[in-house]
């Protein structure tokens, strides 16, 4: 994130939550900054995922959305209050111009969350070149009072599920190694690891370093939780 952001997005918060609260995320901010370039790669083969799509438990629904024509009001409020909406606004509009798609999960008609995919291209500078039939997952994120009940999972696949049937063959996304919720969640999807890297931006460029010493299969593997939330989403019809 550029100073600039991380100063404006600063400012918003401080907005909302008064100076202590402020000093104190601008701490985690900077610890985060700190570490936020170790990130893990992850990946799905397209190809070997059941190309219909996922059945989702009756209060929760998906919605592709393409471009702002098609995004509602109350949505697009919703996507750019809870922080800064002056970014979140130009990030929808560049993102939208860049030909993202942008998923929104709804649960009994409120929206609990979303995810954006972008194929054939990023918005920012990636770890190697995306081919044309390759998507990337990217800023996903599940409202505080929706968290830990798996809403994200039922996205992720779902998206999947879609995007297979559209003939896409790799999705690929990346987590933070700080980031303990995502990296939680992804690991109960279809997604892989492939590795741990650290990217820099040098004089425009991006020099991208693969870590050797922690491997992906180690941070991302296998939980309980993962069994139990694959069989309970069965039991609802997938
Ligand atoms: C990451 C995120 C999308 C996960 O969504 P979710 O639908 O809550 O996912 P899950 O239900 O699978 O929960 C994932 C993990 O969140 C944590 N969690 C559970 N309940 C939670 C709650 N009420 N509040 C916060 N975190 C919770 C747990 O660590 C859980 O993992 P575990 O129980 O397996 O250890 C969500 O936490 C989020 O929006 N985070 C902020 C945005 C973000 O970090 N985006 C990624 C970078 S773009």
């Amino acid at each position: 994130m550029a100073i600039s952001d991380f100063i404006s997005r600063l400012a918003a918060y401080y907005k909302l939550h008064g100076l202590g609260p402020t000093i104190r995320r601008a701490g985690v901010g900077v610890r985060r900054a700190l570490n936020s370039n170790r990130m893990l790669v992850f990946y799905c083969d397209l190809t070997k995922l059941k190309a219909s799509p996922a059945s989702l438990p009756s209060p929760l629904k998906i919605e592709r959305v393409r471009g702002h024509q098609e995004l509602g009001q109350q949505d697009l409020e919703g996507l750019t209050n809870f922080w800064n909406p002056e970014q979140a606004h130009r990030n929808i509009k560049e993102r939208f111009e860049s030909h993202a798609s942008l998923w929104l999960i709804k649960s009994e008609g409120q929206l609990a969350g979303y995810s954006w995919t972008i194929q054939g291209r990023t918005i920012a500078p990636y770890y190697f070149p995306m081919g044309q039939d390759d998507v990337q997952f990217f800023d996903w994120f599940v409202f505080p009072r929706f968290r830990g009940r798996a809403i994200h999972w039922f996205l992720i696949t779902h998206i999947l599920r879609g995007l297979a049937a559209e003939g896409v063959s790799r999705a690929f996304g990346d987590v933070a190694l700080w980031n303990q919720a995502s990296l939680s969640s992804y690991k109960m999807t279809p997604f892989c690891p492939l590795g741990c890297v650290r990217a820099f931006r040098v004089f425009g460029h991006t020099i991208v370093i693969w870590a050797e010493t922690e491997t992906g299969e180690q941070i991302f593997k296998g939980s309980e939780r993962k069994a139990n939330t694959v069989t309970s989403a069965r039991a609802n019809g997938d």
